[in-house]
This record gives structure tokens, sequence and C-alpha cells, in this order.
């Protein structure tokens, strides 16, 4: 589904694998200097978006939610920065240096992105939530930068 001003898509997940494959679209048309917000509660699947995405930009490894460490860095095609809010106040992660220094060569994704509201410019916004049965999502993208519309057909049409 797109919204009227073609913004914001939605796509239904029903396993961790097709959440997987979702990350992995936006990882694949990350250029560098993104900055992506993961919304949604506790075990919504932010985590595992966010293991597509490093597929997307050629990282091996594995990719576990930072939340004890706050940051995790990934190379692969671009650098993956990974941070995890849920643990921090907007404030202190602005003051923790956490939402600047915004390399070209990297992608940031933020979980827990509702502790920096309005504290950070982002180029998408991802939304999780629970439906109905056990495995599934709907999840929302909006794009924030217009550059991004274009890729958000592309992402609906690997999904
Ligand atoms: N469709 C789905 N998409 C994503 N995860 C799913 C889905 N169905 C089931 N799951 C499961 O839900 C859990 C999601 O955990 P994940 O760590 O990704 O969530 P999170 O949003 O990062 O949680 P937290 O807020 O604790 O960081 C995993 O165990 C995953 O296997
Ligand atoms: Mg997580």
């Amino acid at each position: 589904m797109e919204d009227d001003r073609g913004n914001v898509i939605r796509i239904d997940s029903r396993s961790p694998e097709e959440t997987r494959r979702i990350g992995k679209a936006i990882g694949r048309l990350a250029r560098g200097g993104e900055v992506i917000l993961l919304k949604g509660p506790l075990g919504a699947g932010k985590t595992t978006l966010v293991q597509g995405i490093a597929r997307g930009l050629g990282i091996e490894g594995p990719v576990q939610s930072p939340s004890f460490v706050l940051e995790r860095i990934h190379r692969g095609r671009l650098e993956l920065r990974h941070l995890d809010l849920y643990r921090l106040s907007g404030e202190e992660a602005l003051e923790a240096g956490l939402l600047s220094d915004i390399g070209d060569d990297q992608v940031t994704v933020i979980e827990w992105a509702e502790r920096a509201e309005g504290l950070i410019d982002a180029d998408l916004e991802v939304k999780i939530e629970r439906t109905s049965e056990e495995e599934n999502r709907s999840i929302s993208i909006e794009a924030k930068n217009p550059a991004w519309k274009s890729f958000l057909l592309e992402v609906q049409k690997t999904c």
C-alpha cells in the first residue's frame, strides 16, 4: 500500500525471514550517509530487520541487538553503524555523541528511535507492529528524504 504522498509503503511480513528480506532490500539500496530510524515495541523485529540490512550491505557476521554496548559497527560495502537507545534518554544519546558524526560511508540504524524523537534528521523511518498471528508483522517504511521515495518502490518490488 502507498499513501497519496507516495512516501510511505506498508509491507506485511509473515516470518523473521521475510523481515530480513525487507531489510536486505533496504541495505542493497543504501548509498552511504543514511540515517534509518526503527520504531516498535520489545520483540517487534527491529534487530531482525537490521540483520537483513547488514546482508544487503554485504556484511557476513552475526548482528545482535547492541542494547548493552549502545553501538556496534560492522564493516561491509559500507559501514553499518547499529545503535540501540533502549537504555537512554534522547538527551543522554545526544551527550554521548551517538546522534552526530554521521559518516558518508556509513549507514546508521537506530533501534528505539522513539527516544531520539526530533533530535536527528532521518532518511527512512521504519515502524514494526505485531498483528494477529504469532509471526505476523506490519512494517511501514516512510521516506523522510525525497531521494528515498523512488527507492521505496524498489523495496516493495523485492518483497
Ligand atoms: N515476521 C517477523 N519479523 C521479525 N521477527 C519475527 C517475526 N516473527 C517472529 N519474529 C521473532 O520475533 C523476535 C524479534 O526479535 P528482535 O530482537 O528482532 O526484536 P526487537 O524489536 O529488536 O526487540 P528489542 O526491542 O528487544 O530490541 C525474534 O525472536 C524473531 O524471530
Ligand atoms: Mg533489538
